[in-house]
Parts: C-alpha cells; structure tokens; sequence
C-alpha cells in the first residue's frame, strides 16, 4: 500500500502542499500519495480520525485546526508546546499521535537562504498572533535580537514575558517604534483582508531586509509598502511555505527535499495565476 499523507484545512481546495509534496516525493523517490483533505469546521477531530483508521500516516494541518491539532495529539515537540498549535503530525510506530510545528523552522531557514546568517540581528516581529507564537523561539535560537509590536500591545508584551528564557526577546508599543531595524517581519494577517498596518516608516533604513510571512500573485501589501519606505530587500513567505513542508517532509520521511528546485517550479505557477 502506498504511504499515505494529507493536508487538513478549510477552506483546503487552494493549498499548494499536495503540490509541494508530491515535488519533494519525486525529487527524492519516494512512493508516497498526498491529499488535500477538507474538513467541516466542527468535524476535524473525526475527519482525522478518519484519515487514521484507513492508514494515514501523516498530516499537515493549515487553518483553522491548527490549535485544534494541538489539542488532538498524544505526544508534542517542545516547538508545538511554545507555539499551541501543530501543522505537522506524525503517526507514531504504536498508534500514538505525535504533533509537531515547523513554521518557524520554514521562517528561519528562508530568512537565512535571503539575509545571510541571522546571529545578533536586530529583528522586528510585527503581529502577535498565531503566527508570530509560533516563529519566536526559532528566531531566538538562531540569535537574533527580538522586538515584538502589535496592534493590541499586551499581546505582543505576553509573548516577550513567554519566551524571554530563551533568547533577547522584548515588547514595544508600534507608536514608540523610533529606531531603524535590519530586518522586519510581517506575521499578521492585515494584508490578507486588504488592509494595511499603521507603522511608522523610521523603522525602515536603506540596510532594512522586510519579510512578509503572506504571499500573493502580485508583491503584498506589506511589501509595497516597505519598498515605497526604500527598504533593501523584500520577500515574501511563499519559500516558507515550502520551507516547513520541506521540515514535515524531514519528520515523516527522514530525507531532504531540495527545497530551491520545488520553490522555482511553485514561483512560475503563481505567476501563471
Ligand atoms: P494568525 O494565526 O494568522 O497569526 P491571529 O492569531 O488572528 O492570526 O493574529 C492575527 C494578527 O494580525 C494579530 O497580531 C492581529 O493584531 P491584534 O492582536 O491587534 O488583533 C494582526 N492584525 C490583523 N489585522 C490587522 C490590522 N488591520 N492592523 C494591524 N494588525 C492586524
């Protein structure tokens, strides 16, 4: 029988995972199928289950089950626990559930591929949601120095209070932003609604690197934003996306994808519309 994967979400029909994997499969020979598989937004737990019982051996999990996911595992990695959220389960040799997260392994290692090392940057993490939560103690363990900013500011400051342990990570009201930083990362989902965040523009130097965690057809909002501010470079989250599955892929398969082969071949896709 052939090994079986799939990714859970909702809506699921745009996801670019089976794609991604079956890229990586094919890269790397192996037999293995995977299937985009939507979930009723109160019915994961059972499509999951589901998936188990005909033999499913691993899954991705996109919104909005990700915390769900969470909920569900009987094992987690110590970056599922820090970010309270799983895209990535593993179903073990004796039936038990394993949930793991690799966005910000993803994050990491695009920022790294585009900026060079990370050590001693200076990192503005714009948002405080799941995203972000999930990215921070990957950041931290690559040795940037972290400052957080929200919208609503006590998240941002509850997130730097969680992770202080593992690296220089602090809060900072968006209006008392007043320095320029070598990179800034957008994890928020504003431009995904169309809006764009308020940020004062001195964040931004002519050294500044801006990442969008988003993509789109067209460059995102964010980006255009930061490009208008004469920022130094600007990319955006597609090579994270592929960058996590490439991490997913490690897990289940335990061989490594060329994440830049499948990343060219996705680029022309989304330029095709
Ligand atoms: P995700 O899991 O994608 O991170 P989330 O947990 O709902 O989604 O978090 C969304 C993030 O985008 C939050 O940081 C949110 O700010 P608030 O905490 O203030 O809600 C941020 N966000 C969404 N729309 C925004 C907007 N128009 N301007 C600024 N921030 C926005």
């Amino acid at each position: 029988m052939t090994d079986k994967y799939a990714v859970f979400g909702n809506p699921i029909a745009q996801s670019k995972s089976p794609f991604i994997h079956g890229d990586f499969a094919e890269q790397t020979e192996q037999t293995i199928s995977y299937q985009a598989m939507y979930a009723e937004v109160d019915e994961f737990p059972a499509t999951l289950a589901a998936f188990w019982a005909e033999g499913g051996l691993g899954a991705n999990v996109t919104a909005p089950f990700k915390q769900q996911a969470y909920e569900l595992c009987d094992e987690l990695s110590q970056l599922a626990q820090l970010a309270g959220a799983v895209n990535t389960l593993q179903r073990l040799e004796d039936g038990r559930v394993r949930g793991d997260n690799t966005d910000g392994v993803g994050l990491v290692t695009d920022l790294q591929h585009h900026f060079g090392a990370l050590q001693n940057k200076r990192v503005l993490l714009v948002g405080a949601g799941g995203a972000a939560r999930g990215c921070i103690k990957p950041l931290l363990d690559a040795g940037v120095i972290l400052t957080v900013c929200n919208r609503t500011h006590v998240k941002a400051q509850s997130l730097a209070e969680q992770f202080k342990q593992f690296g220089q990570v602090d809060a900072c009201p968006i209006d008392e932003l007043d320095t320029a930083f070598d990179i800034v990362i957008n994890s928020t989902s504003a431009g995904l609604a169309g809006e764009i965040i308020a940020l004062p523009t001195n964040i931004i130097s002519s050294y500044t690197d801006c990442y969008d965690m988003t993509y789109s057809q067209q460059q995102t909002v964010f980006n255009q934003w930061a490009s208008k501010q004469g920022a130094n470079r600007v990319v955006d989250g597609l090579g994270m996306l592929v960058g996590q599955a490439a991490q997913s892929f490690y897990i289940w398969r335990n061989v490594k994808p060329n994440q830049e082969v499948t990343m060219t071949k996705l680029r022309l896709q989304l330029a095709r519309g």
